[in-house]
């Protein structure tokens, strides 16, 4: 049997664990709440960890026009909380994996292995994988659909075209039924495009242009990762890791640092501010340069969205410390060791004060933010539900559409066709981040009214909060082929809010076009 003719089902019960916790589905929440929390006294106080950024990936090889890269999926156990061993999986066994740094115009090759043991250590399940790139607009087979998976002892070679132009994407795992899981164990890295108008700008780079990859954890008293997704609704924890780190410290320079923000947190939204008060200067969106930049006192951030901000501790004496605190967003549970993420120390005066500029105009090429109402053909309906314990988009899971072999849509726009999709949410008890593959979008309103001030520039998630209806308007270009959408809290899009769209048609398969293959059968890159 190979996966494209297996059912999401049928898949969960290939792993032991699979088909009770689908016959029972509350005995593994209770299994997962019967086992306590970590005494708070074992975490560590707030600033006392050092911060620190992700290695950036080593090139294995390039040519004339692709540069290379492998990753190996690891199990592995390491220090997260001062003192205490945690096992993770991890892209070469770390958390956030390594950063990937591409230039426009070059296309990388990343040879992703699954190094994962056959089982989860506490939940079962086998961890086969799919790698997304979220942000890219990569070929169908290359684009970490759900169902093409990778199992244990195979690798897969994924090709990313970088046409696009900059900005901040991320890497993270896509495996059906399991990409909560994976991601919450770490399976998660950024991933920086730059291209000349960006490089063109005196924004601030280097050392001062920083990832913060933020997510939220809850440890168990042997020091493992607790998951409870509270009857698939959704994983709080009480810890806040930045780049892997518990509430770090980090010392800044007196002057700009450009912040590339991710939240890849499973279900927590966040409402950033600084201590101080002072506005923060958002320059980039998922899709990269905002046309000019928006100053703000507050950020709200829904899972999978980018911020890229510029914060000036010019203004600030040395030895004066600025948090990045966390106000919190309606339906995120909040703990008090959640409203505060990191702290800037600044220690110094500025060694390099070049690229210390944010200049009023940005990007002014064409892009997302550029499509206007009158250039869209067609108008789609899409509403994220809930019923009967199960989320959906428009009444479909993606379980209905792998019973239909892959072919159900919820719509087919022509190749290189404008439209409008207009995103619901009748719930107050629930947002979802709605995340659409391939396409940058701009937000033309939110319940009739302008999107927020950092949600001007081009997105590919959109955060669709309590009773709300956003209107979107994007271009389906680049592509033709079958791709995703679904929520990005992913305990909601594992069970199962998440279907697809066609664009055009005879694209690629995704799922038989580039399968894995057994890494005994590999031969070097
Ligand atoms: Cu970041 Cu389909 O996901
Ligand atoms: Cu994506
Ligand atoms: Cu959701």
């Amino acid at each position: 049997m190979t996966p494209h003719s297996l059912s999401r089902r049928d898949m969960l019960k290939m792993s032991a664990l699979g088909a009770a916790a689908l016959a029972l589905p509350f005995e593994r929440i209770v299994r997962a709440k019967s086992i306590s929390r970590i005494a708070s006294s074992k975490l560590p106080r707030p600033f006392t960890v050092p911060f620190a950024v992700p290695p950036v990936a080593e090139l294995v090889k390039s040519d004339a026009t692709t540069d290379f890269y492998q990753m190996t999926m690891r199990q592995k156990k390491i220090e997260i909380l001062p003192g205490i061993g945690t096992t993770i999986f991890g892209y070469d066994g770390i958390a956030p994996g390594p950063t990937i740094r591409a230039t426009q115009g070059r296309q990388v090759v990343v040879r992703h292995i699954n190094g994962l043991p056959a089982k989860h250590p506490s939940l079962g399940y086998t961890p086969w994988t799919s790698v997304h790139l979220h942000g890219s607009a990569s070929l169908p087979q290359y684009d970490g659909y759900a169902s093409d998976i990778t199992n244990p002892g195979q690798y897969k070679d994924y090709v990313y075209p970088n046409i696009q132009p900059a900005r901040s994407l991320w890497y993270h795992d896509h495996g059906v039924g399991h990409t909560a899981e994976n991601a919450y164990m770490g399976l998660a890295g950024s991933y920086v495009l730059t291209d000349p108008v960006e490089k063109a700008l005196p924004l601030p780079t280097g050392r001062y242009d920083v990832p913060l990859v933020i997510a939220d954890k809850m440890f168990a008293e042997n020091g493992e990762l607790m998951y409870d997704d509270a009857s698939h609704s959704g994983l709080w924890g009480d810890v806040i890791l930045v780049n892997g780190r518990p509430w770090p410290r980090m010392a800044v320079e007196r002057r700009k640092y450009r912040f590339r923000i991710l939240n890849a947190s499973l279900s927590r939204g966040y409402r950033y501010r600084l201590s101080t008060g002072e506005p923060m200067t958002v320059i980039a969106t998922d899709g990269g340069l905002m046309s000019a930049p928006q100053q703000v006192s507050e950020i709200r951030h829904g899972m999978a969205e980018r911020y890229d901000i510029v914060v000036d501790f010019a203004k600030y004496e040395i030895g004066q410390r600025v948090v990045l605190q966390n106000l919190g967003v309606k339906n995120s549970t909040d703990y008090d060791t959640t409203k505060q993420i990191m702290a800037f120390d600044v220690t110094a005066e500025p060694t390099d004060g070049t690229n210390n500029d944010v200049p009023g105009v940005l990007d002014p090429t064409p892009s997302a933010m550029d499509l206007t109402p009158a250039m869209a053909t067609a108008n789609r309906k899409l509403e994220v539900i809930r019923s009967n314990g199960q989320w959906s988009v428009n009444g479909v899971t993606w379980e209905d559409v792998v019973k239909s072999d892959y072919t159900k849509v919820i719509g087919n726009p022509k190749a290189d066709a404008v439209e409008i999709w207009d995103v619901t949410n009748r719930s107050g008890g629930w947002f979802h981040p709605v995340h659409i593959h391939l396409v940058d979008f701009q937000i033309l309103s939110r319940n009739g009214a302008a999107p927020r001030p950092e949600e001007r520039g081009p997105k590919d998630v959109v955060y669709v909060g309590e009773n709300e209806t956003v209107k979107l308007i994007m271009k389906f270009e680049h592509r033709t082929g079958r791709y995703m959408v679904h929520c990005h809290n992913l305990p909601h899009e594992d069970h199962d809010m998440m279907t697809q769209f066609e664009v055009g048609s005879g694209g690629p398969d995704p799922v038989t076009a580039a399968p894995a293959k057994p890494l005994s059968a590999a031969t070097p890159l």
